[in-house]
């Protein structure tokens, strides 16, 4: 008998703890799911800056508009879809971890064009390499003179600190591992953000964007236009274990 109480007092508290847990972790019910435009209208807000305005997810804002990466920075004036809340907000995985440690890029293309917000880090980021590489190729800027704390004069990523803003619209010749290749194909962009492209097909967020220079963002969730036409670079790889880095 009493045996058998504490077991329906157990199963009972059991039952009412994840009750009480389901409603204080997400209450469907509690949820605006209706997804709305927002036209941006602050002046260097970044998407992380306006997810937390809106209590949403920073990668199912970037998702839901198709962009490039969600460190870029919206234009003012630019129309973004907030899409509807959801239980489980996804604020990671689309973010890229920093840079990467290769001195080179693995497959090429040759110049990088940067977007509105582009820091050296940033860049190196979606490239998976180093900031150093980025900003002065193969011979660390040993061939660059006047350089001051790392700056040097001249263009390209030397003339930039590493978070500092270069402006959008800039040409930046990125050091390119030899021999290496990836394949290029056109391909129509209809979900998801540069990231999940560039794990799935074996690049980077960089080389995808290298391919359509200007492309950013876009609204076609809103809108029902046509998916965006894009270059996509896949399998992207050294073809030889002994490479030197072309600058
Ligand atoms: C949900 O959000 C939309 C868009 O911001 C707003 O118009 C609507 O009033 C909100 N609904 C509720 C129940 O808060
Ligand atoms: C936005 O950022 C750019 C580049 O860093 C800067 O020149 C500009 O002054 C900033 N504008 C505002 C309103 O903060
Ligand atoms: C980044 O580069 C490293 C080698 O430095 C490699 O192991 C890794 O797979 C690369 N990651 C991506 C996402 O390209
Ligand atoms: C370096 O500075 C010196 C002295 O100001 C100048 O004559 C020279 O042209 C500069 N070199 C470069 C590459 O800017
Ligand atoms: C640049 O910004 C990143 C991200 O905010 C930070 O982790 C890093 O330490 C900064 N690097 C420098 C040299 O300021
Ligand atoms: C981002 O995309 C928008 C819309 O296509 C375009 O107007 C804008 O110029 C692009 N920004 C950059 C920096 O290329
Ligand atoms: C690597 O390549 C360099 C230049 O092409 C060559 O001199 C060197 O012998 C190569 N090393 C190996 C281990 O193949």
């Amino acid at each position: 008998m009493f045996l058998k109480t504490t077991i329906v007092t157990a199963l009972l508290g059991c039952l009412f703890a994840s009750a009480t847990e389901a409603r204080t972790t997400c209450n469907p019910h509690s949820l605006n799911t209706t997804s709305f435009n927002y036209v941006n209208d602050v002046a260097n807000q970044t998407v992380h800056e306006i997810a937390v305005k809106f209590n949403r997810g920073v990668c199912d804002i970037g998702r839901a508009n198709l962009m490039v990466d969600v460190s870029v920075v919206p234009n003012l004036g630019q129309t973004l879809i907030i899409p509807g809340q959801v239980c489980h907000p996804d604020w990671t995985t689309c973010v890229i971890d920093g840079p990467g440690t290769m001195d080179c890029l693995v497959g090429g293309p040759r110049l990088y064009y940067t977007l509105n917000g582009d820091t050296l880090w940033k860049i190196a980021g979606r490239l998976n390499m180093t900031v150093d590489a980025i900003k002065c190729g193969g011979d660390g800027c040993s061939s660059q003179t006047n350089c001051t704390d790392g700056i040097c004069p001249g263009g390209g990523g030397a003339a930039y600190s590493t978070n500092e803003t270069i402006p959008a619209g800039q040409f930046i010749k990125v050091p390119m591992c030899y021999p290496s290749a990836c394949e290029i194909e056109p391909y129509s962009f209809t979900q998801g953000v540069y990231k999940d492209l560039a794990d799935k097909y074996g690049s980077t967020v960089g080389q995808i964007q290298m391919l359509s220079p200007t492309y950013n963002y876009s609204y076609i969730a809103n809108e029902g236009g046509t998916a965006p036409p894009i270059g996509l670079a896949k399998n992207c790889r050294l073809l030889s274990s002994n490479y030197t880095v072309l600058d």
